[in-house]
């Protein structure tokens, strides 16, 4: 995958208008950042929001799709005779139809796969699909078809598949091009010159996103015209694969996106179902709902790739780091080229470090595709790289914080040569977590007797985007009584984004945030906008809105200037009144200003900026843990939890603090318990294709005690709302502080994640010495 900040879209980013002027920063706010309730968590814990999968529309069909069952196979014959001739089927699609061959997976110049393709590179790709009356008949439907297989030797793992008699997964050959070497320095005269060098070998679990609500789509045709609801992170991305696919004109594709159970990054790609929901829905003349399976999803839908990141740091007796070198393995499965795409960002950012070397590579494996997962390779590099700094730290009988606040930098060494951030709050992270966290007491304390230990850990991140950008455009409309509307074309996630987009057009107009209506997500009737994910939704769509509102503003300070016969530098907004800042006495309701009630409606429209020139923009964070180990069964338990965060402006402390804590339980279960398990022995397939067996963190494993440092820097270069993104950053250091915190605990390092029971007892039976007459680990 192509892992720049721009990762979220498909292509060259468009660009939005220059913004007329530039507004001050804000000072002390007094709507923004404040902990609101979001404006639809009624409708969201009621089961009234209409999410894409409630869409339910007169005359529906329900489809199906039939996948294949095997890790490799060849598609030798699809019969469907015996389903088309089932009750309530009413169409069915399969290589061959006219208008499905339409290829897919798309990069590197040109496309891997088709819609339907005979070569099925691992278990799940669709091979057929029915549209019924009911759901229950597209399966049964689905069940009746009979597939010819022939069935390849598979290969799951990065070495199988690069083995020399390994299966051909790919035409060009399982080994995708390395992406370059990553070098500065000259980390083996480096090395030469550091007091302490180590060197470990680390294995990150292979995660799926797990959206509470599947991925799927509606589809509906009026004449040429498709509709799609579609459960997605970006409507515009959804507008444009499905206009590739089905060769239409974007304007004859309307998507909407009104509310999405859950992304992660797995919902800012187009699925097939899109496609062949609205192929299925012109044969058929009637609207389709898809919807895939929680076992599809699993299969199909993405992950985060499993690495093998092999790891060598030197530093000096003081704890200065001269020398880091990573080599990373992984796999984006059968089609992306991916596998280690973002795995060394930390290692060659967050630390200074003059000597640094990072080659990564990849292969193809019959497994399902990659998808951008929450700050995808980032928590994998860290936990190599934060588990690698309290190894040295321990080495060194330096206090972990001591060695990293001794590391620190407030350049961007490798992405924007040397760039200064606009800003960098991570010692003030450091600090401000330590003290509310109690962290040198709790460092300081005696180990109990006893198999229970405990024991606290730190783990600093970063994230490599965050920053936003153009294209954005907002329009805010006023109403005649004062009431707004505001227009954008953003996804809300799930994380508040009509929320805080209501609170700064509140902050701006002086309207509550009861009286803003938003229009959303949506190609038919809103702006453009990139889809939301990269943590950036925030600083790109925060100036568009706050520039929008600026622009109403203005418009209506102009009118009531000329009815009360004051300057405009003399006007400023005032519980829906325009109000003379010197004589406030000499005021007026907005319907009371003859050109705006003559008008009834204003409209504004702001653009985003272009981020300022040679500087580096990101959001930094430092966690802390606290946990529990028990020696006898190898069970961890985190008792509590601190994440501080350097990310600019928040917008809404208590969405801010929403979004930290899922993403430090996203976290907790990369550390303890997700892990995709394939049957690379026997089969191929999937074993953990449902959430009994992958393991969710729940209520049970996130800590109770949980507590959010909220760091600003005031960062007034970054863009005009001074804010950084927060939802990837969330979840970086989550899991090496949960093992340096096992380390504190018990002296074990463990270099696998998850952290599982069986691996801790493993690592504490490799500790004892082995009877006489048995090898260790025995
Ligand atoms: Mo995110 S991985 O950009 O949704």
């Amino acid at each position: 995958m192509k892992l720049d900040d721009t990762y979220y879209w498909d292509g060259p980013l468009p660009e939005t208008q220059a913004p007329a002027s530039v507004p001050e920063p804000w000072g002390e706010t007094k709507v923004v950042g404040k902990p609101i309730m979001r404006i639809d968590a009624f409708d969201r814990v009621s089961g009234t929001a209409i999410y894409p999968s409630d869409v339910v529309l007169p005359d529906m069909l329900h489809a199906a799709i039939l996948t294949c069952p095997h890790a490799h196979a060849t598609v030798k014959k699809v019969d469907t005779t015996e389903a088309e001739k089932m009750p309530g089927v009413r169409g069915v699609l399969k290589d061959g139809v006219p208008g499905t061959n339409i290829p897919w997976f798309g990069g590197g110049g040109g496309f891997a796969s088709r819609l339907f393709d005979t070569h099925a590179r691992h278990e799940g790709e669709e091979i057929a699909a029915v549209a019924a009356d009911t759901i229950y008949q597209a399966w049964d439907a689905i069940r009746a078809i009979k597939v010819e297989y022939e069935v390849l030797k598979q290969a799951t793992t990065v070495d199988d598949a690069l083995k020399p008699d390994a299966p051909v997964i790919r035409d060009g050959g399982n080994k995708p091009q390395a992406p370059p070497v990553y070098q500065r320095g000259d980390v083996a005269a480096a090395f030469k010159t550091a007091d302490v060098v180590i060197e470990h070998t680390f294995n990150t679990p292979c995660e799926l996103h797990s959206p509470m609500e599947l991925h799927g789509c509606v589809a509906k045709w009026d004449g040429h015209h498709l509709t799609i609801w579609e459960s997605t992170q970006g409507v515009y991305a959804v507008q444009s694969s499905v206009a590739r696919a089905l060769g239409l004109s974007l304007a004859n594709v309307r998507a909407i996106g009104h509310y999405v159970g859950g992304g992660f990054g797995a919902k800012l790609d187009t699925g097939k179902y899109s496609v062949i929901a609205a192929l299925l829905a012109r044969k058929t003349r009637r609207p389709v709902r898809l919807f895939l399976t929680r076992e599809q999803e699993c299969q199909t839908m993405g992950n985060r790739p499993a690495n093998t990141i092999t790891l060598k740091i030197g530093a000096r007796k003081d704890g200065t780091l001269v020398a880091l070198q990573s080599s990373a393995t992984g796999s984006g499965g059968a089609y992306s080229p991916g596998g280690t795409g973002g795995v060394d960002y930390v290692i060659r950012e967050l630390y200074a470090c003059p000597n640094v070397r990072c080659e990564n590579q990849s292969a193809f494996i019959n497994a399902g595709t990659q998808r951008a997962f929450r700050a995808p390779g980032h928590p994998q590099g860290a936990w190599a790289l934060e588990s690698m700094m309290d190894a040295v730290a321990a080495r060194l009988k330096m206090d972990p914080l001591d060695l990293r606040k001794k590391n620190f930098i407030t350049t961007s060494q490798s992405r924007d040569g040397n760039q200064p951030y606009t800003s960098n709050g991570l010692v003030q992270c450091y600090d401000e977590g330590a003290k509310v966290f109690g962290w040198k007491e709790a460092r300081a304390r005696a180990p109990q007797a006893g198999h229970i230990k405990r024991g606290v850990g730190v783990a600093a991140g970063m994230w490599q985007g965050g920053n936003g950008g153009p294209p954005s455009t907002a329009i805010v409309k006023l109403f005649s009584d004062g009431s707004a509307n505001l227009n954008m074309g953003a996804a809300d996630n799930g994380c508040g984004t009509k929320t805080w987009g209501a609170q700064i057009v509140s902050e701006e107009l002086g309207v509550p945030v009861d009286r803003i209506s938003i229009e959303h997500a949506d190609t038919g009737t809103t702006q453009f906008a990139t889809p939301s994910g990269g943590s950036k939704t925030v600083p790109t769509e925060s100036p568009a809105i706050r520039a929008a509102a600026i622009d109403v503003k203005q418009q209506l300070f102009a009118m009531a200037a000329d009815h009360l016969k004051l300057p405009v530098s003399d006007l400023e907004l005032r519980g829906g009144e325009v109000v003379s800042k010197s004589d406030p006495t000499k005021k007026a309701a907005l319907n009371q200003i003859p050109a705006f009630s003559r008008r009834a409606l204003l409209v504004g429209i702001g653009y985003r900026g272009p981020n300022p020139t040679g500087k580096a923009i990101n959001p930094f964070a430092a966690q802390f843990a606290e946990v529990e180990v028990n020696t006898k069964t190898g069970e961890i338990k985190v008792l509590r939890f601190l994440a501080a965060h350097d990310s600019g402006r928040i917008m809404n402390a208590k969405m801010f603090q929403n979004q930290v804590f899922g993403g430090v339980t996203m976290g907790i279960g990369f550390a303890l318990t997700e892990d995709r398990v394939l049957d690379h022995k026997q089969l191929g397939k999937l074993l953990s294709g449902n959430l009994h067996d992958y393991k969710l963190p729940t209520a049970m494993d996130a800590p109770a005690d949980k507590t959010i440092v909220v760091i600003d820097p005031h960062d007034t270069e970054c863009n005009t709302t001074g804010a950084k993104g927060v939802g990837e950053p969330a979840t970086i250091p989550t899991a090496p502080a949960v093992a340096n915190a096992v380390f504190h605990a018990t002296g074990i390092r463990m270099t696998d994640a998850p952290m599982s029971p069986a691996r801790v007892l493993q690592a504490i039976a490799a500790l004892k010495p082995a009877p006489k007459g048995q090898k260790g680990g025995e």
